[in-house]
Protein backbone atom coordinates (compact mmCIF):
# COMPACT_ATOMS: atom_id res chain seq x y z
CA UNK A 1 0.00 0.00 0.00
CA UNK A 2 1.29 3.30 -1.23
CA UNK A 3 0.17 6.76 0.26
CA UNK A 4 1.08 9.73 -1.28
CA UNK A 5 0.55 13.19 0.47
CA UNK A 6 1.74 16.26 -2.39
CA UNK A 7 1.52 19.87 -1.63
CA UNK A 8 3.27 23.48 -1.41
CA UNK A 9 6.11 23.92 0.91
CA UNK A 10 4.53 24.01 4.55
CA UNK A 11 1.41 23.48 3.93
CA UNK A 12 2.12 21.09 6.58
CA UNK A 13 2.29 17.68 4.62
CA UNK A 14 5.26 16.42 6.84
CA UNK A 15 3.80 16.82 10.03
CA UNK A 16 1.11 14.83 8.18
CA UNK A 17 2.85 12.19 6.45
CA UNK A 18 4.92 11.37 9.80
CA UNK A 19 2.01 10.97 11.98
CA UNK A 20 -0.10 9.03 9.53
CA UNK A 21 3.02 7.07 9.08
CA UNK A 22 2.89 6.21 12.94
CA UNK A 23 -0.39 5.50 13.27
CA UNK A 24 -0.43 3.00 10.03
CA UNK A 25 3.00 1.61 11.13
CA UNK A 26 4.48 2.39 7.65
CA UNK A 27 7.39 3.48 6.07
CA UNK A 28 7.46 7.24 5.64
CA UNK A 29 10.04 8.94 3.01
CA UNK A 30 10.04 12.56 3.33
CA UNK A 31 11.34 12.94 -0.65
CA UNK A 32 11.95 17.14 0.29
CA UNK A 33 14.74 15.49 1.99
CA UNK A 34 16.71 14.09 -1.00
CA UNK A 35 16.83 17.59 -2.90
CA UNK A 36 17.35 19.14 0.63
CA UNK A 37 20.28 17.28 0.94
CA UNK A 38 21.94 17.63 -2.94
CA UNK A 39 21.29 21.19 -2.51
CA UNK A 40 23.09 21.24 0.57
CA UNK A 41 26.16 19.33 -0.93
CA UNK A 42 26.02 21.59 -3.90
CA UNK A 43 26.03 24.84 -1.45
CA UNK A 44 28.81 23.12 0.27
CA UNK A 45 31.44 22.71 -2.39
CA UNK A 46 30.36 26.74 -3.28
CA UNK A 47 28.54 25.72 -6.64
CA UNK A 48 25.45 27.68 -7.75
CA UNK A 49 22.29 25.32 -6.98
CA UNK A 50 21.31 26.06 -10.71
CA UNK A 51 24.86 24.40 -12.36
CA UNK A 52 23.34 21.09 -13.76
CA UNK A 53 26.85 19.51 -13.80
CA UNK A 54 27.42 20.25 -9.70
CA UNK A 55 23.87 19.32 -8.78
CA UNK A 56 23.94 16.02 -10.83
CA UNK A 57 27.39 14.79 -9.41
CA UNK A 58 26.12 15.62 -5.68
CA UNK A 59 22.83 13.69 -6.24
CA UNK A 60 24.63 10.80 -7.72
CA UNK A 61 26.66 10.69 -4.68
CA UNK A 62 24.19 11.20 -1.92
CA UNK A 63 24.65 8.41 0.69
CA UNK A 64 22.25 7.87 3.49
CA UNK A 65 24.17 9.86 6.11
CA UNK A 66 23.59 13.24 3.96
CA UNK A 67 19.83 13.08 4.69
CA UNK A 68 20.27 12.44 8.79
CA UNK A 69 22.50 15.66 8.75
CA UNK A 70 20.43 18.83 11.04
CA UNK A 71 21.21 21.87 8.77
CA UNK A 72 18.67 20.57 6.18
CA UNK A 73 15.75 22.60 7.29
CA UNK A 74 16.61 26.24 6.64
CA UNK A 75 15.51 28.08 4.34
CA UNK A 76 18.69 28.71 2.01
CA UNK A 77 18.67 24.83 1.50
CA UNK A 78 15.19 24.78 1.12
CA UNK A 79 15.59 27.32 -1.92
CA UNK A 80 18.56 25.45 -3.07
CA UNK A 81 16.96 22.54 -2.78
CA UNK A 82 13.80 24.08 -5.11
CA UNK A 83 16.39 25.07 -7.76
CA UNK A 84 18.75 21.69 -8.04
CA UNK A 85 14.97 19.81 -8.21
CA UNK A 86 14.26 22.02 -11.33
CA UNK A 87 16.87 20.17 -13.28
CA UNK A 88 15.45 16.98 -15.06
CA UNK A 89 18.78 14.72 -14.94
CA UNK A 90 18.87 15.49 -10.94
CA UNK A 91 15.08 14.59 -10.79
CA UNK A 92 15.94 11.21 -12.85
CA UNK A 93 18.77 10.37 -10.61
CA UNK A 94 16.61 10.59 -7.02
CA UNK A 95 13.07 8.75 -8.96
CA UNK A 96 14.66 5.24 -8.54
CA UNK A 97 15.66 5.43 -5.22
CA UNK A 98 12.03 6.42 -4.08
CA UNK A 99 10.19 4.09 -6.31
CA UNK A 100 12.69 1.50 -4.63
CA UNK A 101 11.13 2.33 -1.08
CA UNK A 102 7.59 2.88 -1.83
CA UNK A 103 7.95 -0.95 -3.71
CA UNK A 104 10.09 -2.43 -1.25
CA UNK A 105 8.87 -0.10 2.70
CA UNK A 106 11.67 -1.04 4.92
CA UNK A 107 12.09 -2.75 8.07
CA UNK A 108 9.28 -5.38 6.70
CA UNK A 109 6.61 -2.58 7.20
CA UNK A 110 3.46 -2.99 5.10
CA UNK A 111 3.19 0.20 3.42
CA UNK A 112 5.17 3.26 2.66
CA UNK A 113 3.83 7.27 2.77
CA UNK A 114 5.94 9.83 0.70
CA UNK A 115 5.28 13.18 0.63
CA UNK A 116 6.56 15.81 -1.98
CA UNK A 117 5.37 17.79 -5.40
CA UNK A 118 4.99 15.02 -7.78
CA UNK A 119 4.35 11.73 -5.69
CA UNK A 120 1.31 11.30 -6.75
CA UNK A 121 1.74 12.31 -10.67
CA UNK A 122 5.24 10.55 -11.56
CA UNK A 123 7.06 8.91 -8.78
CA UNK A 124 3.67 6.80 -7.51
CA UNK A 125 1.11 7.57 -10.23
CA UNK A 126 -0.37 3.95 -9.63
CA UNK A 127 -0.75 4.45 -5.58
CA UNK A 128 -4.47 4.21 -4.57
CA UNK A 129 -4.29 6.96 -2.01
CA UNK A 130 -3.08 10.12 -3.19
CA UNK A 131 -3.71 13.98 -1.14
CA UNK A 132 -2.95 16.99 -2.13
CA UNK A 133 -2.84 19.38 0.90
CA UNK A 134 -3.31 23.21 0.03
CA UNK A 135 -3.25 26.19 1.92
CA UNK A 136 -3.06 30.17 1.10
CA UNK A 137 0.54 31.49 0.49
CA UNK A 138 0.23 34.03 3.48
CA UNK A 139 -0.99 31.40 5.81
CA UNK A 140 2.10 29.10 4.90
CA UNK A 141 4.23 31.75 5.77
CA UNK A 142 2.83 32.77 8.88
CA UNK A 143 3.23 29.26 10.20
CA UNK A 144 6.66 28.68 9.12
CA UNK A 145 7.24 32.37 10.66
CA UNK A 146 6.24 31.08 13.88
CA UNK A 147 7.77 27.64 13.59
CA UNK A 148 11.48 29.64 12.58
CA UNK A 149 10.53 32.00 15.89
CA UNK A 150 9.98 29.55 18.10
CA UNK A 151 13.48 27.84 16.80
CA UNK A 152 15.20 31.49 17.69
CA UNK A 153 16.11 32.04 14.22
CA UNK A 154 16.22 35.78 13.23
CA UNK A 155 13.50 36.08 10.82
CA UNK A 156 11.42 38.87 8.97
CA UNK A 157 8.23 37.80 8.06
CA UNK A 158 7.84 39.66 4.71
CA UNK A 159 10.98 37.31 4.15
CA UNK A 160 9.59 34.36 4.87
CA UNK A 161 6.84 34.93 2.85
CA UNK A 162 8.95 36.21 -0.27
CA UNK A 163 10.94 33.40 -0.76
CA UNK A 164 7.82 30.77 -0.23
CA UNK A 165 6.12 32.69 -3.34
CA UNK A 166 9.32 32.58 -5.27
CA UNK A 167 9.63 28.83 -3.92
CA UNK A 168 5.73 27.83 -5.08
CA UNK A 169 6.37 29.85 -9.08
CA UNK A 170 9.59 27.60 -9.62
CA UNK A 171 8.06 23.88 -8.07
CA UNK A 172 4.95 24.71 -9.97
CA UNK A 173 6.36 26.29 -13.54
CA UNK A 174 9.52 23.59 -13.54
CA UNK A 175 8.84 21.64 -17.06
CA UNK A 176 10.22 18.29 -15.41
CA UNK A 177 7.38 16.91 -13.19
CA UNK A 178 6.02 20.43 -11.65
CA UNK A 179 4.10 20.98 -8.18
CA UNK A 180 0.33 19.99 -9.71
CA UNK A 181 -2.52 17.39 -8.14
CA UNK A 182 -2.58 14.44 -9.59
CA UNK A 183 -6.11 14.22 -10.98
CA UNK A 184 -7.55 11.53 -8.60
CA UNK A 185 -5.87 13.47 -5.62
CA UNK A 186 -7.82 14.19 -2.48
CA UNK A 187 -7.30 17.78 -2.08
CA UNK A 188 -7.54 19.34 1.65
CA UNK A 189 -7.67 22.89 2.02
CA UNK A 190 -5.74 23.92 5.66
CA UNK A 191 -6.36 27.50 5.79
CA UNK A 192 -9.03 26.58 8.61
CA UNK A 193 -8.34 23.72 9.83
CA UNK A 194 -5.73 22.90 12.55
CA UNK A 195 -3.15 20.01 12.05
CA UNK A 196 -5.33 17.49 14.59
CA UNK A 197 -8.13 18.21 12.01
CA UNK A 198 -6.28 17.30 9.18
CA UNK A 199 -4.60 14.52 10.50
CA UNK A 200 -8.96 12.62 10.98
CA UNK A 201 -9.74 14.06 7.81
CA UNK A 202 -7.01 12.30 6.08
CA UNK A 203 -7.53 8.79 8.70
CA UNK A 204 -11.40 9.01 7.84
CA UNK A 205 -10.49 8.70 3.87
CA UNK A 206 -7.89 5.99 4.50
CA UNK A 207 -9.83 3.96 6.33
CA UNK A 208 -12.56 4.15 4.52
CA UNK A 209 -10.57 3.26 1.10
CA UNK A 210 -9.18 0.49 3.07
CA UNK A 211 -13.08 -0.94 3.50
CA UNK A 212 -13.35 -0.84 0.42
CA UNK A 213 -16.13 0.95 0.55
CA UNK A 214 -15.65 4.06 -1.04
O1 LIG B 1 9.19 19.58 0.87
P1 LIG B 1 10.43 20.48 1.01
O2 LIG B 1 10.10 21.91 1.32
O3 LIG B 1 11.40 19.91 1.98
O4 LIG B 1 11.11 20.44 -0.45
C1 LIG B 1 12.24 21.22 -0.78
C2 LIG B 1 12.27 21.43 -2.28
O5 LIG B 1 12.54 20.19 -2.94
C3 LIG B 1 10.97 21.94 -2.90
O6 LIG B 1 10.91 23.36 -2.93
C4 LIG B 1 10.99 21.35 -4.29
C5 LIG B 1 11.80 20.10 -4.15
N1 LIG B 1 11.00 18.86 -4.16
C6 LIG B 1 10.61 18.38 -5.38
O7 LIG B 1 10.85 19.02 -6.40
N2 LIG B 1 9.94 17.20 -5.47
C7 LIG B 1 9.64 16.50 -4.37
N3 LIG B 1 8.99 15.34 -4.48
C8 LIG B 1 10.01 17.01 -3.09
C9 LIG B 1 10.68 18.21 -3.02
Amino acid sequence: MIIAIDGPAASGKGTLARRVADALDYAYLDTGLLYRATGRKVLDLGYDPEDAIAAVEAAEKLVAADLDRDDLRSEEVGTAASKVAAIPKVRAVLLDFQRNLAAHPPGGKRGAILDGRDIGTVVCPDAPIKFYLTASVGERAGRRFKQLQEKNTAVIYERVLKELEERDARDSARDVAPLKPAIDAIHIDTDRLNANAVFDAVMAHITTHMRGDD
